[in-house]
């Protein structure tokens, strides 16, 4: 560091902050030093403390013990208010904005603008549709009920949100999670205007190579201490910043490929479509291979895979496991068959958050563990704590609340369920989103691991590298259709990425009615869509059906099609004698 440097004033100071939750320190003394202008990143491992540090700073959490200074003052931020009005501005890694109100409306919540009431609608819904034409979507109405939105526009509200108020900080934690390749060129233009503009952006994430791109500089968090700041982000070697983060040095290795899976298909795909969504989705997978699909948010990915486990119900085409073919749109069908769907969206769609990890690890495979009806507690607990070791979760006690796990260590419940389960096909989404470097390379050698045992597996992912490192046959999708299909071997990133880019339009489609009926299947509280209902999306036939399947299992936290798909396998019961 040079003199220069250590002479310049901090915009934010954070000192010796800690934060204890039942039974876990989560922050034990962290500092935090921001420059004016400057991107600042915040590494961790999954449960390092990154998210409760800056929710610290949002007035979210009160620490136990540390002083916080803002241009020097000291400052208490006693609530998200108090942190807005000192011009601090938060994207949290769980999106908190209200659903059934409009875009607009979240946008200036606690705001300027807001303080006259919702009177002033004209001017909320101009500014944020300049907000959003400034994050590269104007087409996103101002008016329509965020519930009605799908993910990725969700995120760019938040975006919008976080710059509505002329923040000196804006916190950014995995802004990058949800968003396509695209998009996040868009939010990195953007962060290069507000550092231009003497904005300090506190940015979070786990890909390294966003770090490089726009990071001035590091700090490193393990265990809810600072193990290392003040390193510079484009030079500082990979290797030194995955050894702070994880006290070993560690490669981020793809697993070896073991012989060419020769049998016969246990996955068809044939001319799967859903008018709107994808055409002709065509491929097959034979046991022991993995499949990935690469291509934007928005390229049909997600809704192929849901539509292949039912989910959905397709318009045309078929879908056979093991020579027989699936009934089309039925959730019970295909788990029945032998099919596992690790969907995207974790909070609501795949995990009952007010019970333990265990629970949500042995939900699918009850049947496994009943004996005479009842749950054998010491059997379910020793295979998730096997699980629980295996993919590094933090705290590895399979007791905990799934809501006080950190993001990642979420997303590892979500895809460990599914590892366990014993799935004779497995079709994973995202599911290395959000978790870190080591957890990831143990989650790529269980998928490896599953494929060898025989499991077909389609792995859906939005990192280019993940797809051509895990999967044998990758197949490229844009705007609905398969537009490549090749040995992973065969193709390079940057043939992916051309591949994907080129010519594609708008990717998120937000106008059309019949898009918002599917968003409201998954968002997870039951009451924002009838609270919704007015925005125009009321009566889609499947909503309903999906809320029908869900309320048969009993399960209270969640909702959605997918989820019917998680629980329905131990209501059916599958070898329950
Ligand atoms: N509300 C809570 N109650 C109990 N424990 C919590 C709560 N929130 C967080 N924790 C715990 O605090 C620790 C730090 O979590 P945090 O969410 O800050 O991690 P993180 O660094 O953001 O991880 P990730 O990369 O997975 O998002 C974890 O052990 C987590 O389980
Ligand atoms: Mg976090």
């Amino acid at each position: 560091m040079t003199a220069g440097q250590s002479e310049e004033p901090f915009l934010l100071q954070m000192r010796g902050i800690v934060k204890t939750f039942p039974g876990v320190r989560a922050l034990d003394g962290v500092d935090l030093r921001v420059r004016a202008g400057e991107v600042h990143c915040l590494l961790g491992q999954n449960g390092a403390g990154k998210s409760t540090l800056i929710k610290v700073l949002a007035g979210a959490h009160q620490p136990d013990a540390g002083s916080i200074e803002l241009r020097g003052e000291p400052v208490s931020l006693t609530s998200p208010i108090a942190a807005l009005r000192a011009g601090v501005a938060t994207m949290y890694q769980e999106l908190d904005l209200v659903p059934w109100l409009s875009v607009a409306e979240n946008v200036f919540l606690g705001g300027e603008l807001s303080r006259f009431g919702f009177g002033r609608r004209g001017a909320t819904r101009a500014k944020t549709r300049q907000l959003l034409g400034r994050l590269g979507h104007p087409e996103i109405n101002p008016s329509v009920a965020v519930a009605a939105l799908p993910p990725a526009a969700q995120q760019l509200v938040s975006m919008a949100r976080a710059l509505a108020h002329d923040a000196a900080i804006i916190v950014m934690d995995e802004p990058s999670a949800a968003l396509a390749s695209d998009e996040v060129k868009n939010l990195f233009r953007v962060i290069g205007e507000l550092t231009a503009a003497g904005v300090s952006v506190i940015y979070i994430s786990h890909r390294l190579e966003e770090i490089r791109q726009i990071g001035h500089r590091v700090t490193v968090l393990k265990d809810g201490r600072t193990v290392a700041t003040e390193l510079d982000a484009k030079t500082t070697p990979t290797r030194e910043l995955v050894a702070f983060m994880t006290g070993r040095a560690l490669e981020h290795a793809f697993p070896q490929r073991t012989s060419v899976p020769t049998g016969e298909p246990l996955l068809k795909v044939e001319g799967l479509t859903r008018r709107g969504e994808f055409a002709d989705v065509s491929f097959q997978v034979r046991p022991g291979e993995v499949v990935g699909i690469a291509g934007l948010v928005g390229a049909g990915r997600s809704e192929v895979l849901e539509t292949i486990a039912g989910a959905r119900r397709p318009d045309a085409g078929r879908v056979e496991v093991g020579g027989k073919s699936l009934r089309s749109g039925s959730v019970p069908a295909a788990v029945r068959a032998g099919m596992g769907l690790a969907p995207e969206e974790r909070k609501s769609q795949g995990l009952v958050l007010g019970m333990s990890v265990a629970h949500n690890l042995t939900l699918a495979t009850m049947s496994r563990f009943a004996g005479a009806g009842l749950v054998r507690r010491g059997e379910e607990l020793r295979a998730a704590r096997d699980l629980t070791g295996q993919l590094q979760l933090r705290p590895a006690d399979p007791r905990r609340e799934v809501r006080t796990l950190s993001g990642g260590n979420q997303q590892k419940v979500v895809v460990g369920r599914w590892l366990m389960r014993g799935s004779k096909v497995l079709l994973l989404d995202e599911p290395t989103r959000g978790v870190d470097v080591g957890a990831r390379a143990e989650m790529y050698r269980l998928i490896r691991e599953l494929a060898d045992s025989g499991v077909a597996v389609v792995i859906v992912s939005s990192e280019v590298p993940e797809v051509l490192g895990l999967a044998d046959r990758v197949l490229v999708m844009r705007e609905g259709q398969v537009i490549h299909e090749a040995a992973a071997g065969e193709l390079t990133e940057a043939d992916v990425l051309d591949m994907v880019m080129e010519g594609s339009v708008s990717v998120i489609n937000v106008t059309d009615t019949s898009d918002a009926a599917d968003v409201i299947e998954v968002v997870d509280e039951p009451e924002v869509s009838e609270a919704t209902g007015p925005a125009g999306a009321t009566d889609e036939t499947e909503a309903a059906g999906a809320t029908d399947e869900t309320e048969a299992t009993g399960t209270t936290d969640t909702t959605g099609v997918k989820d019917a798909a998680d629980v329905s396998d131990p209501a059916t019961g599958e070898d329950r004698r």
